[in-house]
């Protein structure tokens, strides 16, 4: 994702230096060129020589080296993106006062590009309300900050302010200046969680469904520019942020309204949830209870949401479905990709480990309209999510 990309690392003096080689590997390894500038505390925690060889060009430290100068104004134009990494609470300091006393600030200083830092203190210096306002500063000239981690810190005390693993920062950068926008532009429609159907005031009907792959695809969604609607039944998992609007449903009665009334202007709908295929035919007003041994409830079909968009659904718009199977997997997925008209089925199978209801993972085999069947490796729920708009995205754009 960074090929061609110019980063200028700067690495200030922190314990967390050493992680900087990592992270020059990394984004190496992405594609990215490399220039790193150390402030000379930096020296005293990883050497100019290891950074250099695993960036490939060489490290500057000085403003004047063997009677030349450095060229702090072309090294801060000649970035695609400035990052410090780790930013210690000295140089956080200065670059928030406008402090110009060694390359690295003056190249800050004169950077055009957009700057982020990965901050790396024991607790106590990161929740000091200096580092705070200096924090504030910071981000109020717009720069990004990428969030500490929780861990042993170097002071041996376990805490805040951690710098963020080299692959999180990876993240970070990749997600935040260099994600493409492939679906800029576009809306969608993502349903998500289980349904509760009521019984009476105290008692419903429900399912296991946590609604952690709905969320998880309205997020890779929202990152890739699509601006998102979120109808979600009853879950306890965190909503997720990125502009993301979400409307709140018990039952699928709701769900269907909120999901039809949306439709007419999305071009995605994704039909993650787990909505209760029947629902109590009435719902007692009063709590039942009990008397008899048994209790009979009568149960009457919900509308199916899914369905009922493939059967409005226009040309252009793609509507996807999921399947839960235990059994005859495929011709239940390719059943519901026709019944229900849709353009895309995602197969989860309850015979796969760690795929499925509550879990982090997931497993799955995708179907399409025209023919195109895909099985994946299990994966996070992350990655999973990227593979089926990956997917999406290609159905639009064809
Ligand atoms: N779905 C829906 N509305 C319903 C039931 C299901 O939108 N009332 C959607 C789900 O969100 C999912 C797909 O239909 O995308 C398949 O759901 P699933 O429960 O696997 O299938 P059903 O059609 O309900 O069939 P069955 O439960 O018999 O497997």
């Amino acid at each position: 994702m960074l090929k061609g990309k110019k980063i200028l690392l700067g690495v200030t003096g922190s314990i967390a230096a050493y992680k900087s080689i990592l992270l020059v590997r990394l984004l190496v390894k992405e594609g990215a060129e490399v220039k790193v500038i150390m402030t000379p505390a930096a020296k005293d925690f990883v050497t100019p020589l290891s950074l250099s060889t695993i960036s490939k060009n060489p490290v500057l430290v000085d403003l004047f080296e063997e009677n030349t100068w450095s060229n702090h104004v072309i090294l801060g134009r000649w970035a695609d993106l400035m990052l410090i990494a780790p930013l210690s609470c000295n140089t956080l300091a200065k670059m928030a006062n406008g402090i110009c006393d060694n390359l690295l600030l003056a190249t800050y200083l004169s950077a055009t590009c957009p700057v982020a830092a990965a901050p790396a203190m024991d607790e106590d210096m990161w929740k000091h309300p200096a580092t705070e306002s200096n924090l504030d500063k910071w981000r109020g000239i717009g720069h990004h900050i990428i969030p500490v981690e929780r861990g042993e810190l170097a002071s041996g005390l376990e805490g805040e302010g951690r710098m963020a693993e080299p692959e999180h920062i990876l993240k970070f950068i990749e997600e935040h200046f260099f994600l493409k926008k492939d679906l800029a532009g576009k809306k969608a429609l993502v349903t998500a969680g289980p349904t509760h159907e009521s019984i009476d005031p105290v008692r419903f009907i429900g399912n296991h469904a946590s609604g952690k792959m709905g969320v998880t695809i309205a997020e890779e969604l929202a990152r890739r520019g699509a601006s998102v609607q979120l109808i979600m039944g009853p879950s306890k998992i965190e909503m997720p942020g990125l502009g993301i609007k979400v409307q709140m449903v018990e039952s699928a009665e709701q769900m269907y309204r909120a999901s039809v009334a949306a439709f007419p202007t999305s071009d995605i709908a994704v039909m993650a949830a787990a909505v209760a295929d029947y629902t109590p035919a009435h719902v007692s007003e009063e709590k039942i209870k009990k008397s008899e041994n048994s209790l009979v409830l009568e149960l009457v079909k919900t509308k199916d949401i899914l369905q009922s968009l493939g059967e409005i659904k226009k040309n252009g718009q793609v509507v996807v479905g999921f399947a839960l199977e235990n059994r005859n997997e495929k011709a239940h997925a390719m059943g519901k990709l026709k019944k229900k008209n849709a353009d895309m089925i995602v197969l989860n199978s309850l015979n796969d480990t760690g795929a499925g209801f509550g879990y982090d993972t997931n497993k799955i085999t995708i179907f399409e309209k025209d023919g195109t069947e895909l099985a994946y490796e299990k994966k996070p729920k992350q990655q999973v999510a990227k593979d089926i708009v990956d997917r999406i995205v290609k159905m639009l754009y064809v």
